[in-house]
């Protein structure tokens, strides 16, 4: 059975349903409905770029099992998808460069995971942590907040520690949205926003991001009963996958926005101090009556390269923090003392490390924007993020399929911008989490294939 889903129309002045093409690379071909007597695996080869079916014969001692039906909203999670491209790929024994996840490449520093070796060390740290994150931890957040973007922040009501970002920014809607209220998402967007939106059974409504508004929601084309209707809202700069940065002047409208629907902000700012060129960092909470209204979520994962520690908070409006810690306190653990302790080290030493990430993402970004439209691709240079958002090269091809296509031919894997919302398609995202040696290779190999377009008006 072939599935596609139904979608409400991205542009916001329609309620329309529209359905979404190219929807099945994520969501897979999945059987709905088993028929009586088998079960139907179909499997998507992006190496042929085929599709076949399994039949499985159901037996008497078969029992099927069924997912609950919230689940079948949710796609194939990105990554993993592309995940698994790449090792089809990579089975063949093609050395992929992978441009796709935002993951730094370089390891964590020494001094950091020499205080976790120590902190492990000590017996007082092996049990359960508390849930809001050990004291030290929660003031190390505050000193950093106020060292570097000078706000004040309680560290007591209104500081949160989270096992990553992505889980709490997940979960938030379950914490403050009832079922067909109104969230506010921007299209593109990170898709981890969307299991959240999904389980609260919230309405999603999507605000394209489009260039020639700089890549931010326009508030005016939002329609008065939606905005009526909405609770929470996402922003995120700088943003994913676009790289685009806010101006304190756009999240003052925002803020005045949610005030006026009574509507909370959720800005998720992982990249807010990876900044290139003569851009500075900018907190949502700088920002005079951002604490009246949201929070802002922060993350040790991108800025010391701490992915995979599992090591974020949340911090700004008291009664969101409050609402959020007792539905993580319920479901949830705190972070393993250890790693908080190692944490802090990170936060006070941070800026000297930050800015030597800085220098070598911007390296890297300029590596392969010369490169790129040296071949003639159209790349603007982003202020900010480790992304470069660029459009499709070849006008009207769909970003899945030429996504797979550069992989099979090259073994350069870059992100479709299709998998982060309906305004992404037309657009690739690549990730600058390679060495530049890697990625003067990849311009190699794509003016090897022929992606070449220098001349061809
Ligand atoms: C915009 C954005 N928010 C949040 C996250 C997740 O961060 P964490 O590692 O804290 O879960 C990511 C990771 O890619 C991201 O790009």
């Amino acid at each position: 059975m072939f599935f596609t889903l139904g979608m409400r129309n991205a542009d916001l002045g329609s309620g329309d349903f529209q359905l979404l093409r190219g929807m099945d690379y994520l969501f897979g071909d999945k059987s709905l409905d088993f028929p009586e007597a088998v079960i139907i695996v179909n499997i998507f080869d992006t190496a042929t770029m085929k599709k076949s079916e399994i039949i499985q014969k159901k037996g008497s001692d078969f029992m099927e099992i069924k997912a609950a039906e919230k689940l079948n909203h949710f796609p194939v999670y990105l990554f993993d998808k592309l995940d698994a491209d790449k090792a089809v790929v990579e089975s063949k024994g093609v050395d992929v460069i992978s441009l796709g996840q935002g993951d730094p490449d370089e390891g964590t520093p020494p001094e950091i995971v020499a205080e976790l070796s120590r902190a492990a060390s000590d017996s007082k740290n092996h049990h359960y942590p508390s849930f809001k994150g050990i004291p030290e931890f929660l003031k190390a957040i505050a000193a950093f907040y106020k060292e570097n973007f000078d706000v004040e922040l309680d560290p007591g009501p209104e500081i949160l520690s989270l096992v990553g970002s992505k889980g709490g920014m997940g979960r938030l809607p379950l914490a403050l949205v009832n079922p067909g209220e109104v969230i506010l998402c921007p299209d593109p967007c990170y898709p981890a926003y969307m299991p959240g939106m999904i389980l609260a059974g919230a309405e999603i409504r999507y605000m394209p991001l489009k260039k020639e508004h700089d890549f931010l929601p326009d508030f005016g084309k939002i329609p008065e009963d939606i905005a009526r209707r909405a609770r929470l809202m996402y922003l995120n700069y700088p943003n994913n996958p676009i790289g685009a940065t806010a101006t304190p002047e756009f999240f003052a409208e925002a803020i005045e926005f949610a005030r006026k629907y009574e509507i909370i902000i959720a800005h998720d700012a992982p990249y807010n101090m990876m900044v290139f060129d003569k851009e500075k960092p900018l907190s949502f909470l700088q920002i005079p009556g951002a604490k009246d209204v949201g929070v802002e979520f922060h993350s040790m994962s991108k800025l010391f390269n701490m992915t995979g520690w599992r090591c974020s908070f949340v911090s700004g409006n008291r009664q969101v923090i409050a609402a959020l810690s007792k539905l993580i306190s319920n479901v949830d653990m705190g972070i393993f003392r250890p790693i908080q302790f190692a944490a802090i080290k990170a936060l006070q030493n941070g800026t000297t490390f930050i800015n030597k990430m800085n220098k070598l993402y911007q390296e890297r970004r300029d590596v392969v924007v010369k490169g790129l439209r040296e071949l003639g691709w159209e790349v603007d240079l982003p202020k900010a993020s480790f992304f470069v958002w660029l459009p499709v090269p070849e006008k009207g091809r769909e970003s899945i399929p030429f996504a797979l296509e550069i992989l099979n031919k090259t073994g350069v894997l870059l992100t479709p911008g299709r998998g982060f919302g309906t305004y992404g398609e037309g657009y690739l995202r690549i990730a600058l989490t390679v060495s530049s040696e890697r990625l003067k290779e990849v311009i190699r190999r794509l003016r090897d294939a022929g992606y070449v377009y220098k001349g061809k008006a």
